[in-house]
């Protein structure tokens, strides 16, 4: 069947289960792998038995990644531990590092034409990091490496839909920068139909965006953080990556990517997907001085997460 072949690394997670039926039901996709170091042969199983189009394999363990691999265009990466109450994104990257290095290794050797969405947080540093090793590996094209930041759009859509008393789906937030906390940064005064917020109105909205994470792990009470709502996002953003790859005109959503933007080397704003990935990074547009001073909040943490993520991978 024509369509596209993607795989989901840590497909057997929080995030990775929903992702996994959702991207099964989307009928862009012809062949989907589930690759996991535990459970996937079940839940291979259970989503396989679905009536829909997609070719459902799994893969389990190290030594199946390179099989899980080879031949995809796009590999969505969940992988990796959720946070806690009282984490931030930054607590988890000792392990989440070097769970996203060794699967990009796989990626750079397995797939190097393939376009990735990364999900594992600190997605401000392990972005970073996979450009390192693909880099190493003489493999990266900045043009299909995307952190997904997809869940603050979809979290600004509803929250300011709600404030407005609109559908969140008339609703179009842009939101730029990076993907924890002040780097996270809603750009209020360029929202869609256009509307004049109140102070009190964009302080509770930014603050309401910023900690919309935490807000999941504090309710979850220790049982992780956003999984379905992400699974959601993350599905929304590669069906606009694979329309882009399939030829459609005008897919434009936010991602973290390789960035001119701002000084910085990586950084979220919207971009247009196309058949090669980013084909175009689009400006800030004009800010005002609630965003501006926003603005410099967040390039001042987001820079030391890019280079921690640099750092791990060069030392
Ligand atoms: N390779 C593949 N999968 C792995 C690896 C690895 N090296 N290490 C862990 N995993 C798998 C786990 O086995 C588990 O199935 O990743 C999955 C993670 O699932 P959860 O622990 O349920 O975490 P989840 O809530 O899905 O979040 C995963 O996404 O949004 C981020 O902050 C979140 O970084 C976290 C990640």
């Amino acid at each position: 069947a024509p369509g596209f072949k993607v795989a989901i690394l840590g497909a057997a997670g929080g995030i990775g289960q929903p992702l996994a039926l959702l991207m099964k039901m989307n009928p862009l996709v012809s062949v989907l792998h589930l690759y996991d170091i535990v459970n996937t042969p079940g839940i291979t199983a259970d989503v396989s038995h679905m009536d829909t189009g997609a070719v459902v394999r799994g893969f389990v363990g190290q030594p199946q990644l390179e099989d899980a691999l080879t031949g995809m265009d796009l590999v969505i990466i969940p992988a990796g531990v959720p946070r806690k109450p009282g984490m931030t994104r930054d607590d988890l990257f000792n392990i989440n590092a070097g769970i996203v290095k060794n699967l990009c290794e796989g990626i750079a050797k397995c797939c190097p034409k393939a376009t990735v969405n990364i999900i594992s947080n600190p997605v401000n540093s392990t972005v970073p990091i996979a450009a390192e090793v693909f880099k190493r590996a003489g493999t990266y094209d900045p043009k299909r490496l995307l952190g997904v930041t997809m869940l603050d759009v979809v979290r600004a859509n509803t929250f300011v839909a709600e404030v407005l008393g609109l559908d969140p789906r008339e609703v179009d937030v842009p939101v730029v920068g990076g993907h924890a906390g002040v780097t996270i940064l809603p750009l209020l005064s360029q929202v869609k139909p256009s509307c004049n917020f109140t102070k009190e109105e964009i302080e509770y909205i930014t603050n309401r965006i910023q900690n919309g994470g935490t807000e999941v792990v504090e309710a979850k009470a220790g049982a992780g953080s956003a999984t379905l709502s992400m699974a959601y996002a993350a599905v929304k953003f590669a069906d606009a990556c694979l329309r882009g790859l399939r030829g459609d005109a005008g897919v434009v959503e936010c991602a973290f990517v390789d960035s001119q933007v701002t000084e910085l080397p990586f950084f979220a704003s919207k971009v247009r997907l196309g058949r090669n990935g980013v084909e175009e990074i689009h400006q800030l547009g004009p800010l005002n001085e609630y965003e501006r001073a926003g603005l410099e909040k967040a390039k001042k943490e987001l820079s030391g997460s890019i280079e921690k993520g640099v750092a791990f991978v060069r030392k």
